[in-house]
């Protein structure tokens, strides 16, 4: 069996210039799918708010809801790094709210890491978690949790704060850094610096790696689909057909079948 992904194994990829391939997953049967099809890297991410739970952002999810689907994933993934996205309020209120938060991923999630939005602002977190033993990946430019802040979710154009922010991370322990809606060159420019390696999201091809959402990779919403996403599949499209299918056949007396009954 090939080795579990380890946060070293990351580094390597990233100075052979390997691309490292992340996907989000939130329950067990997708994140089974996804660490057997030899994804490096899963994220229970807070957008589990907008894709699993319904709501129009990401900013109602709460720490007891991401524990419980970190629980899940973890129970999947043999072979991926898991890291668990820390949701809004979790971080924000003081280092020590935000190592404890922190722990209960690694303790009770079983996640390997974690997952923070901010730059420059939130470094003292980051070297506070890094300094407690662990991992943080951070995740700036386009920072779902500042929606209201930025106005909406928009491409992030400042080159020299993003350039500061990515350094700033860097520098405070971060292992890589989520790079989400800013300008390929800009993202170029940031992998090319950090030692620590890029997780691009709508932030171009040169990111040491990519990372998108499994429900809109595999068509399994009907939410507004972003332009930088690819969809390789249209399951929801499948789904629905499943369930009319099924619907029509058993009010027609057709389901279920002689094969089917006892
Ligand atoms: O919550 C999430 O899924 C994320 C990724 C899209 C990077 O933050």
């Amino acid at each position: 069996m090939t080795s579990p992904i380890t946060i070293p194994t990351l580094y390597k990829m990233k100075e052979r210039g390997e691309k490292i391939v992340s996907l989000t997953a939130y329950d067990y049967p997708l994140a089974r799918l996804i660490d057997t099809s030899g994804v490096h890297m899963i994220l229970v991410g807070d957008s589990l708010g907008m894709v699993v739970q319904g709501h129009s952002s990401t900013l109602p999810v709460t720490m007891d809801e991401m524990i419980y689907h970190t629980k899940l994933v973890t129970r999947a993934a043999q072979y991926a790094l898991v890291v668990g996205d820390m949701p809004f309020m979790s971080y924000q209120t003081g280092i020590e709210t935000a190592v404890a938060n922190a722990g209960r991923f690694i303790k009770e999630g079983g996640a390997a890491a974690v997952k923070l939005e901010g730059g420059a602002s939130v470094s003292g977190v980051i070297k506070a978690i890094s300094l407690a033993g662990i991992s943080v990946q951070a995740h700036i430019g386009l920072t779902p949790q500042s929606v209201h802040q930025m106005g909406g979710y928009k491409v992030q154009r400042d080159e020299d704060r993003l350039m500061a922010d990515a350094l700033e991370v860097e520098a405070a322990g971060a292992f890589s850094v989520v790079l989400e809606g800013i300008p390929s060159d800009i993202a170029k420019t940031i992998t090319q610096r950090l030692k620590i390696p890029t997780i691009g999201i709508g932030a171009g091809p040169f990111c040491d790696g990519q990372i998108l959402v499994i429900h809109d990779l595999l068509g399994l919403t009907d939410r507004h689909i972003p332009r930088f996403v690819k969809q390789y599949a249209q399951l929801l499209d499948l789904a629905k057909a499943g369930v009319l299918n099924y619907a029509e056949e058993v009010q027609s007396g057709s389901f279920p079948g002689k094969e089917h009954c006892y």
